[in-house]
């Protein structure tokens, strides 16, 4: 492969490196995608909750804002992209219920209401009574919960097929292989294959999740993002079991979601494990896991089990994305999304697009600027 040009290379073909490769060939670039392995990235893993409320972490109140601005434009996203490719994405407005397990969770599900109703959050107390009224499922006992109308969900392996579809459509390469980014003279120059040969390119975006501060990906200008391990489990459930929302719970101090998709297939997590680049399947994980979600919806106990998955989310030191340019020219960093990779693939897309295309930094994304203070190099 010889010396190939375009306006600007990607470095990762997640769901945040296609999304950003598709608006911003909308917007008239020439983009080039690269990526050695899509499927060990973190969508693959994912349940994608779209959950500002009920993941919501005290402190972290600019964090929520970029969520609900991302949230907000799931809808519109979804409707082009569904009419670009013909694709189901796998959006669903299911709502979810958070569960108390004792009187503790219960407390702490009121003062997580009324924080979020503090910030305009739309959320409701449940009594023991009506959670089971909203899922029959749920085991009895269960003293109440807030139900969280608005923390949705999305299906990220349909999302990324139909990324990669309507990326491909606005005329984005793709190549499958690793790269490096290129930087001579402070200046990122494109990205360059192991065969030796150059993509030129005018602007280079990292987002390449966990492994983006890798040498093998950039030896300078990002800040250490480090793998978070998390492992989801999909059971198929009995044709006679529906779930109707996303259920969270925390049993007896440990976290766990269910999501139920349109089909029956439910994704059950997560964990989270610093591990490093390890991704062994660990037997605890699963039976935790499986353990806290039976305990809260003992019917999971007759669904299949048809996949362990494990994937590594890209923790930053403050938990938050790094956005935009770096202190080289020309480097751009889309990358750290954390927990929030797949809810934040909308924003992210648009205001780095935006910044590729004219220069201009969204106001959503200004806060999160890798050359911010708190974040060390
Ligand atoms: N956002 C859910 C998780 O990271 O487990």
């Amino acid at each position: 492969m010889g010396t190939a040009a375009s306006d600007v290379a990607i470095v990762g073909g997640g769901t945040i490196g296609l999304s950003i490769a598709w608006r911003a060939a909308q917007a008239g670039l020439s983009v080039v995608v690269a990526d050695p392995d899509p499927s060990r990235g973190a969508w693959r893993t994912a349940a994608g909750m779209l959950a500002p409320i009920t993941e919501l972490h005290y402190a972290e109140s600019a964090l929520l804002r970029l969520n609900l601005a991302s949230l907000a434009r799931y809808p519109k996203l979804i409707a082009e992209l569904e009419s670009i490719t013909g694709l189901d994405a796998g959006y669903r407005e299911c709502g979810t219920v958070e569960v108390a397990w004792d009187a503790a969770d219960l407390a702490a599900l009121r003062d997580l209401h009324v924080f979020g109703s503090g910030l305009g959050l739309r959320s409701s107390l449940l009594t023991g009574a009506e959670l089971r009224q909203l899922e029959p499922g749920l085991a009895a006992g269960l003293p109440g919960g807030l139900l969280a109308e608005s923390d949705h969900q999305i299906d990220p392996r349909r999302l990324h097929r139909a990324l990669t579809d309507a990326a491909v459509a606005a005329g984005v390469r793709i190549e499958w292989h690793e790269v490096t980014v290129e930087v001579r003279d402070g200046v990122a120059r494109g990205v360059r294959r192991g065969d030796g040969s150059l993509i030129a390119a005018g602007q280079v975006v990292v987002a390449a999740g966990a492994w983006s501060s890798q040498p093998s990906v950039c030896d300078s200008a990002v800040p250490t993002v480090r793998p978070v391990k998390g492992q989801t489990l999909r059971l198929q459930l009995p044709a006679e079991v529906a779930l109707r929302h996303i259920v969270r719970a925390s049993v007896k101090g440990s976290t766990v979601y269910v999501v139920p998709r349109a089909n029956g297939e439910v994704v059950i997590g997560a964990s989270s494990e610093e591990a490093g680049f390890d991704v062994t399947p660990r037997a605890g994980a699963v039976y935790e896991l499986l353990r806290d979600a039976q305990s809260v919806l003992p019917e999971l106990g007759e669904a299949a089990l048809i996949e362990v998955s494990t994937g590594l989310r890209p923790g930053t030191a403050d938990n938050a994305p790094l956005l935009g340019r770096t202190a080289v020219d020309g480097l751009v960093l889309a990358t750290g999304h954390y927990r929030n990779g797949i809810l934040l693939t909308p924003v992210t897309a648009d205001g780095i697009a935006e910044l590729l295309a004219s220069g201009t930094v969204a106001a959503e994304l200004a806060p999160f600027g890798p050359l911010r203070e708190r974040v060390p190099a």
